[in-house]
C-alpha cells in the first residue's frame, strides 16, 4: 500500500475580511493618471463614469465617444465596430482615453463550461481557473476585455433562479473558487491581450432575497453579512479583482447602489479596495422604485456619495452629476477618486498602449478548450445514487436514450451564455451514438415543461427493447438565471410521469438530471437505479456525461448546495444553528394517530411532513469506488496552529477521486455557532487499494468568527473537527483551543 500525503491549508477567509486588500495601483500608472486628470474637464471626468449599452456605430454612440461622454461600453460584440469606436476614442476624442468593452462572460464565451453552480460541484480550483482563462481567451479575441463575473453571491435558496450562476451555499468553497475565477480571467498580468478584467458581483447579499424571488428585499444582520456573504468578495479583492458590481437588492432598507456603509466605509475604508465599483444595470435609477431616492438627480447624488464609480445604464451620472458638483452637493474629490479608479483599470488592461484588437482566426472551440470543457462536464456530475447499474456493464448493448434533455443543445448550456452557439453543443444523444452501443432514441417529451403524454408511449416502447434506460430530464435553460425564480422546484411538466412509466418497464433506469438549481427529486431518485445530477454542463455535456456513464471517468462531483426534500424546507443549508431543541423523536404526519393529544408527540425542531434534514446534504457525491476515512488526529502547534490528519483509502475496485472536507464546530461561543463549518477541502485521486494521509493546517483565525461587536477572532474552548466526504458524515474529534 503506497502512502502519499496531501496537504491543504485552511484559508483564513473569514479573518481575511478584517485585513486590507492588496492595492491595485502601480506608481508609474498613478503619475500618468495624475497628469491626465489635470487636463480633464468635469464633463470628461463624468464621461468616464458613464457606461452605455452598445448601439453599433450609431451617430449617438460616435458622438458620445468623440466627446468623451462615455468611458465603457457593454454588449458591443462586433469586432470591427469595437475597433472603430476605439479609434474614435483614441484619435478623435480630446484626450484620447481608450474605451473598455464589457460583456457578461459568465461560464464561457463560445466554448461553454458548466454553469458556475456545476463548476462548483467539481470542487476543483484549477479546472475552474482554466475555464475562466479559456473564456477570457475567447472573449478578448473579439475585443471584450471586461467580464461581469465571477458571481459569488452565497446562495442558500434554490428557488432563486440566479443560484445557477453562483458557486453555491458555502462561504469557504465560493471564496476559493471565486478567487480561482478571478485568476483565470485576469492572469498574472491583465494587460496580456488574451486576459480580461474580472468583476466580483453582486455586492452584496443579493442571494438572500426573501422567498427566493429575484430583486427582493434582504434583511441581513451585520455579523451574518460579514460571516456569510462578504468573505468571497474579500477573497476576490485579495486575488486582485479589477472591479466589483453593486447588487440590486436593498440590505436592511438601503439599496446597495446607495449604501455608503457597504461601499465606502467597508469596501474602500476597511478593506482598502481601490478597484472599480460599477452599478448593476439601472440599479441607480431603481433606487426610485425602491423608495430610497425621490428622483434621478437624488439617486445620482446618493450613488456618487456611496462610492459607485460607474453608472451602468441609469443615465443618472451623465444627466445630473455635473449640476450636483457645480452646486456643491457632490465634492469634486469624490468624482476624481472614481475617475482615477476607472483610468487605473484601463491602464492595467494595457489599453493605452494596445487599444485595438487583432482578429484571431481560430480563437473559438480550440481543442484544449473543448477537452477542458469535457473534463469540467464530467467533474461537475454528481452521482447521487447507484445500485450498481453504473458504469454500464460491458454486456450492455442496447440503450434507450429518452427524456427531453437528451438532445437539447440549447438547454444543456444553461443560463447566462448569450454568445453560445447551440449548434456546437455535443448533446448526450450525439455523444452516446459515438460509443459502441445501439442507441434507441425516443424523447418522450419535447421539452421539460411539456405536459402532453402522447409521446411517452414511444419512449416506453424504446425502453422495453433496451438493456438499460438513460433518461435525461431536468429544466430548460430558460427556467433558471436572472428573474427566473420558481416557487415550486419539482421537475416541470410530465417528466415524473415519464419516469414512472419507464420504471414500470422493469428495465434498469438511469436518470441524468440537467438543471440550473437543486430540484425536489426524491420520488424520482427513488424510482431510479442510478441518478446523476449534472446541472447544465455546457458545450461538452454529452461527451463528459458519456465518460461518466461508460466508466472512463469515475464521478467525483460533490454537491455545492443542499438539496431539500420539499421546497417548504427552504432555506435549508448545512451550516445552520442547532436550536435549543434539535430534531429528535421524529413522528411524521402519516404516523400521527387520529385524535392524538398535543402532548403525545415530541417537541423538537423539524417539519411534520418533511422530517429533518435534506434529500442530499452539502458536499455529498458518490463515485464508482468507495473511500474509507480513518480516524482523525488533531495536534496543536506553535502560535495556536492546529494540524488535522486522517488516512483515506480507496477501498473499491477502480481509480477514483474524492473530496476530503474539513469541518469544525465551535461548541460554546458568545454567539451561537453553526453545527458545522467548512474550513478546508482537498480533492484527491487514488488507485484502487491506495491510501493517503490528508493533512489540513488551520490557524487560530480559521477557528474565529465575527462577534456581536463586529470584531473577529477565535474564542477559547472546545471544538469538534471532522474530515469527511460530505457535511453529514464522519466522526468528530474534539480538541481544546
Ligand atoms: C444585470 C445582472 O444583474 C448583472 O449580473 C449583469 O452583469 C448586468 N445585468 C449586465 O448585463
Amino acid at each position: 500500500m503506497t502512502n502519499i500525503t496531501f496537504i491543504a491549508a485552511g484559508m483564513m477567509l473569514c479573518a481575511a475580511t478584517a485585513l486590507s486588500a492588496q492595492s491595485l495601483s502601480q506608481p508609474k500608472d498613478e503619475a500618468r493618471i495624475d497628469e491626465l486628470m489635470s487636463r480633464m474637464t468635469l464633463t470628461e471626468k463624468i464621461g468616464q463614469m458613464n457606461q452605455l449599452n452598445g448601439m453599433g456605430l450609431s451617430k449617438d454612440m460616435r458622438g458620445s465617444v468623440r466627446s468623451g461622454g462615455v468611458g465603457t461600453i457593454l454588449n458591443e460584440l462586433d469586432t470591427d465596430t469595437i475597433n472603430e469606436l476605439q479609434r474614435i476614442a483614441v484619435e478623435e476624442s480630446r484626450l484620447g482615453i481608450p474605451l473598455i468593452f464589457a460583456r457578461d462572460v459568465i461560464h464561457g464565451f463560445k466554448t461553454i463550461f458548466p454553469i458556475p453552480l456545476g463548476q462548483a460541484a467539481s470542487w476543483d480550483q484549477s479546472l475552474v481557473e482554466q475555464g475562466a482563462q479559456i473564456a477570457a481567451r475567447e472573449a478578448s479575441s473579439t475585443g471584450i476585455r471586461w467580464t461581469f463575473a465571477p458571481m459569488i453571491d452565497i446562495s442558500r435558496d434554490p428557488r432563486w433562479g440566479r443560484i445557477a450562476e453562483s458557486l453555491g451555499e458555502d462561504t469557504h468553497l465560493a471564496s476559493v473558487l471565486g478567487a480561482a475565477m478571478v485568476r483565470g480571467f485576469q492572469g498574472e498580468d491583465m494587460s496580456a491581450p488574451d486576459r480580461m478584467a474580472a468583476c466580483a458581483k453582486h455586492f452584496a447579499g443579493y442571494a438572500a432575497s426573501e422567498s427566493g424571488r429575484d430583486y427582493n428585499t434582504t434583511w441581513i444582520p451585520r455579523t451574518q453579512l460579514r460571516e456569510t456573504y462578504l468573505p468571497p468578495f474579500k477573497a476576490a479583492a485579495d486575488a486582485g479583482a479589477a472591479s466589483f458590481m453593486c447588487s440590486f437588492n436593498d440590505i436592511n432598507g438601503i439599496p446597495s447602489s446607495g449604501n455608503r456603509w457597504l461601499n465606502v466605509d467597508l469596501l474602500r475604508g476597511e478593506w482598502g479596495y481601490d478597484g472599480v465599483l460599477v452599478s448593476d444595470w439601472g440599479s441607480i435609477e431603481q433606487m426610485i422604485p425602491h423608495g430610497y431616492s425621490a428622483d434621478l438627480a437624488h439617486a445620482a447624488r446618493q450613488a456618487a456619495d456611496a462610492g459607485v464609480d460607474i453608472d451602468m445604464m441609469s443615465h443618472a451620472y451623465d444627466r445630473h452629476l455635473e449640476k450636483l458638483v457645480d452646486s456643491g452637493k457632490i465634492d469634486i474629490a469624490q468624482i476624481d477618486a472614481a475617475v482615477r479608479r476607472v483610468l487605473r483599470m484601463k491602464m492595467r488592461l494595457g489599453l493605452f498602449e494596445n487599444p485595438y484588437v487583432r482578429k484571431t482566426a481560430d480563437a473559438f472551440y480550440r481543442t484544449d478548450a473543448l477537452a477542458a470543457a469535457r473534463r469540467a462536464a464530467a467533474e461537475s456530475a454528481v452521482l447521487l445514487k447507484n445500485n450498481g447499474v453504473l458504469p454500464l456493464a460491458k454486456g450492455v448493448k442496447k440503450v434507450a436514450v429518452v427524456g427531453p434533455l437528451a438532445d437539447s443543445g440549447r438547454d444543456q448550456v444553461g443560463t447566462w451564455c448569450f454568445d453560445a452557439e447551440p449548434e456546437h453543443s455535443v448533446t448526450p444523444l450525439k455523444a452516446l451514438r459515438d460509443e459502441a452501443l445501439e442507441i434507441i432514441h425516443a424523447p418522450g417529451l419535447a421539452y421539460s415543461r411539456d405536459k402532453s403524454s402522447e409521446s411517452i408511449a414511444a419512449a416506453v416502447k424504446a425502453a422495453r427493447r433496451a438493456d438499460v434506460i438513460l433518461c435525461f430530464v431536468g429544466e430548460e435553460a430558460i427556467l433558471s438565471g436572472e428573474a427566473r425564480s420558481r416557487a415550486d422546484i419539482a421537475l416541470p411538466g410530465a417528466q415524473t410521469e415519464l419516469i414512472r412509466q419507464l420504471r414500470a418497464t422493469g428495465k434498469p433506469l438511469v436518470l441524468v438530471v440537467m438543471a440550473g438549481r437543486p430540484l425536489t427529486i426524491g420520488a424520482e431518485v427513488a424510482m431510479s437505479d442510478a441518478t446523476i445530477f449534472s446541472f447544465h454542463a455546457g458545450t461538452m455535456a454529452g461527451p463528459g456525461l458519456a465518460d461518466v456513464i461508460t466508466g472512463r471517468v469515475s464521478p467525483s462531483g460533490h454537491l455545492p448546495v443542499t438539496f431539500p426534500r420539499m421546497v417548504g424546507q427552504v432555506p435549508i443549508y448545512y451550516n445552520h444553528k442547532n436550536t435549543g431543541r434539535p430534531a429528535a423523536d421524529i413522528t411524521l404526519i402519516d404516523d400521527i394517530p387520529v385524535d392524538a393529544m398535543q402532548t403525545s408527540l415530541g417537541f423538537t425542531s423539524y417539519h411534520l411532513d418533511a422530517g429533518d434534514g435534506p434529500l442530499f446534504p452539502f458536499g455529498y457525491g458518490m463515485s464508482y469506488s468507495t473511500f474509507e476515512y480513518g480516524p482523525v488526529t488533531v495536534s496543536t502547534g506553535p502560535n495556536g496552529t492546529v494540524t488535522a490528519t486522517c488516512t483515506v483509502t480507496n477501498s473499491g475496485r477502480c481509480t477514483a477521486s474524492d473530496v476530503a472536507q474539513l469541518y469544525i464546530r465551535d461548541r460554546v461561543a458568545s454567539l451561537v455557532r453553526p453545527i458545522r463549518e467548512l474550513r478546508g477541502f482537498r480533492k484527491f485521486t487514488l488507485d484502487a487499494g491506495q491510501s493517503a494521509d490528508v493533512e489540513f493546517k488551520l490557524t487560530p483565525d480559521d477557528l474565529g468568527f465575527w462577534r456581536a461587536d463586529e470584531t473577529f477572532g477565535p474564542e477559547h474552548g472546545e471544538f469538534d473537527l471532522w474530515i469527511a466526504p460530505d457535511s453529514n458524515s464522519g466522526v468528530p474529534v474534539t480538541f481544546n483551543y
